[in-house]
């Protein structure tokens, strides 16, 4: 049977942060030791779902006791509150949970499920020409969309330590009894074909201060309480994901977009959209068309940033508003 998405587990802060949506609806050294983290894994899209729905992933109360239940309970907790987690908030450099772009609390379908991940991984990728483990792609999401360069501990977590243990044992824990080595329904993001005429970060802007702003803020810096407890992910700035992270790229957020937000009103496991393509792909552009943190990257200039490592659907290295876009905010 198929979780609806009010089933989906939500713990603690995240069912009042769903109740707030709800109502207003209605620089530290970089340590970058490891050429394998350089670059993020690009997923291929997942089938649709059958008949039978998603993957039936398990609820909170089958968490077993003992020590393998704990190191799921912490690895839930540090990966829904990361800013929180006594552990993983020392390599966050941003405003960022990971569950902020893989919601439900990293359970819900289309919207890149930690269960739908677990089985694909070791996986061989040709880009950097290696086996890549759950491990390495963990520590790059630190890197990249936690911005892990500027934390306290100056980036991601050591190999093989408890917090990486930790959030293994919640990813297996998520995907028992999931087959291994396939593509599940409902895995990553659903892609979102480009606009025959492109996008326009005009008419993103219009979107973005209709649909958006009120949750985002105006800026795109999020809301964050007087004692910093993040109440909305901010989306650009130096408090947002770096120039490194996949949902730079303009096809990923429309993807990430079009079926997860405005929250409340798009539902990924039900795959209802509140936006079209068009507007998924505008309101993508003009979110990444503003500075955010450097890419841990850098080549030592934009041009050879740009050359190297962005080579696909993003505006690094390209004007607007005014400014050639890559400088970092940092
Ligand atoms: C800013 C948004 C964002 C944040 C924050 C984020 N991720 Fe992700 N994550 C993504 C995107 C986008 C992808 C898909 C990558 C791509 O297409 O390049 C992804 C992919 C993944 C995957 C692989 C999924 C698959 O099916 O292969 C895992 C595992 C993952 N993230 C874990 C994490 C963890 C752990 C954290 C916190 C340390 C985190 N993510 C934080 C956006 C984010
Ligand atoms: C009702 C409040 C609300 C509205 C409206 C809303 N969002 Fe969000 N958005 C959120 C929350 C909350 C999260 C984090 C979800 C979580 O942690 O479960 C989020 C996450 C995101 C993310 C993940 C990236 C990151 O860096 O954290 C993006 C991108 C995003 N929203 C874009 C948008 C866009 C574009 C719109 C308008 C079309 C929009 N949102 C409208 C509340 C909202």
């Amino acid at each position: 049977m198929n979780k609806t998405h009010q089933d989906i587990i939500l713990p603690g802060r995240h069912t009042a942060l769903l109740l707030a949506a709800t109502l207003l609806v209605a620089g530290t050294a970089f340590a970058q030791d490891d050429e394998t983290l350089t670059k993020q894994v690009e997923l291929k899209e997942a089938p649709e779902a059958s008949g039978e729905g998603y993957f039936d992933y398990p609820g909170m109360d089958e968490i077993p006791e003992g020590q393998f239940g704990e190191a799921v309970r912490s690895g839930m907790e540090a990966f829904v509150n990361t800013l929180q987690h006594p552990e993983a908030k020392r390599h966050v450099g941003n405003g960022q949970n990971c569950a902020n772009c893989h919601l439900g609390g990293g359970m819900a379908a289309n919207s890149a499920p930690l269960w739908g991940a677990w089985g694909i991984y070791p996986k061989y990728r040709g880009k950097n020409d290696h086996v890549n483990t759950m491990d390495e792609r963990i520590r790059g999401c630190f890197t990249y969309s936690m911005n892990a360069g500027d934390s306290e501990a100056g980036g991601p977590p050591e190999p093989d330590s408890q917090l990486l243990k930790d959030m293994q044992s919640f990813m297996f824990w998520s995907a028992r009894g999931a087959p291994l080595g396939e593509n599940l329904p409902g895995r990553g993001y659903r892609s979102v074909e480009k606009p025959e005429d492109g996008y326009s970060i005009s008419r993103g802007k219009s979107i973005y201060e209709a649909q958006c702003a009120v949750c985002h803020s105006g800026d795109g810096s999020g809301k964050f309480t007087a004692d910093g407890k993040q109440i909305f992910p901010p989306l650009w700035g130096e408090k947002a994901f770096n120039w490194g992270a996949g949902m730079h790229r303009i096809n990923t957020a429309a993807g990430f977009i079009k079926y997860n937000m405005p929250l409340g009103k798009a539902n990924p496991v039900e795959k209802h959209a509140a936006l079209s393509d068009q507007e998924a792909w505008d309101v993508a552009a003009y979110m990444n068309s503003h500075e955010r943190p450097r890419d841990p990257r850098w080549e030592g200039d934009r041009t050879t940033t740009a050359e190297k490592w962005h080579d696909h659907e993003c505006l690094f290295n390209h004007k607007a508003h005014g400014q050639i876009l890559g400088e970092g905010t940092k």
